[in-house]
């Protein structure tokens, strides 16, 4: 929508300098409506985009993902008219700016599949199973309170999708565990049994601390 926005202004000011024809290709795209979703998703069936990227963008065996679009309404509107790969080019006749404005505000609104930290959830009771089983307590202790060898990791104090993230790719110390060790929804039992874990004791009840 920002980009609209600043697109327009941009209009704006060719508008405002009388030696530009007010006939030309920018000064009629100025004329534009403000993008529409409901249009967009009428205009993505209509236009055939559909077939290949799918009722909501999600992609076909045909075309790639393309909502919610990870590119701005630009890059949309120079790759419709000149594709670099399999896509077929679709010229102005065929689906103007205004429709493929339309058509990126449709995108832009279809919510992203979600993830699977969030369809997850988690058995505390196994995911302590596992917490052993895994050997995860030989460097982040029994109760996830930390050891000589990992830090404390319970409760935690990062998101499933950072430890789903963080699990797979280390950056520091950490041996990698991928989907085929350790899936998804082992992680998110071992989330939630270390969820359930007390907090640590507050340091001014840490002896040391206060001396
Ligand atoms: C015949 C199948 C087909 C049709 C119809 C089609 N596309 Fe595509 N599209 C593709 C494929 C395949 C790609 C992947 C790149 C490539 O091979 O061109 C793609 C890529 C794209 C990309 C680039 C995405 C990126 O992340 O780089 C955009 C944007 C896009 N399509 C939009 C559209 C829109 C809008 C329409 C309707 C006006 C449309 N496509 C119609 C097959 C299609
Ligand atoms: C060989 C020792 C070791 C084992 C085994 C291990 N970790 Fe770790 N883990 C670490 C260390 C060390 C770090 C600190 C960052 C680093 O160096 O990678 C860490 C960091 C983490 C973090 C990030 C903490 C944060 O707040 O950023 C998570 C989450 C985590 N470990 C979970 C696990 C789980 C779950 C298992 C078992 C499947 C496991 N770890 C097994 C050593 C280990």
């Amino acid at each position: 929508m920002r980009n609209l926005t600043v697109l327009a202004s941009a209009f704006a000011l060719v508008l405002a300098c009388p030696l530009v024809n007010a006939q030309t290709p920018a000064a009629k795209s100025a004329d534009t409506a403000a993008a529409s979703a409901a249009n967009g998703k009428r205009a993505f069936t209509s236009v055939g985009c559909v077939a290949c990227h799918g009722a909501q963008g999600q992609g076909t065996a045909m075309g790639i993902q393309i909502a919610p679009p990870p590119f701005e309404l630009p890059a949309l509107i120079t790759y419709v008219r000149q594709p670099t790969g399999k896509m077929p080019p679709f010229a102005p006749g065929a689906v103007s700016d205004q429709q493929l404005a339309d058509i990126y505000a449709f995108l832009k609104s279809v919510a992203p599949p979600p993830s699977a930290s969030e369809t997850l959830t988690g058995n505390a009771d196994n995911g302590k199973k596992l917490f052993a089983a895994y050997g995860c307590y030989e460097c982040h202790g029994r109760q996830g309170a930390g050891a000589s060898t990992g830090p404390r990791i319970g409760p935690p104090a990062i998101t499933l999708a950072a430890v789903l993230r963080y699990v797979r790719a280390p950056t520091g110390q950490m041996p990698p565990y991928t989907t085929k060790v350790v899936s998804d929804q082992d992680l998110a039992d071992i989330y939630t049994y270390l969820k359930s874990l007390p907090p640590p004791p507050p340091a001014s009840s840490i002896p040391l601390l206060n001396q």
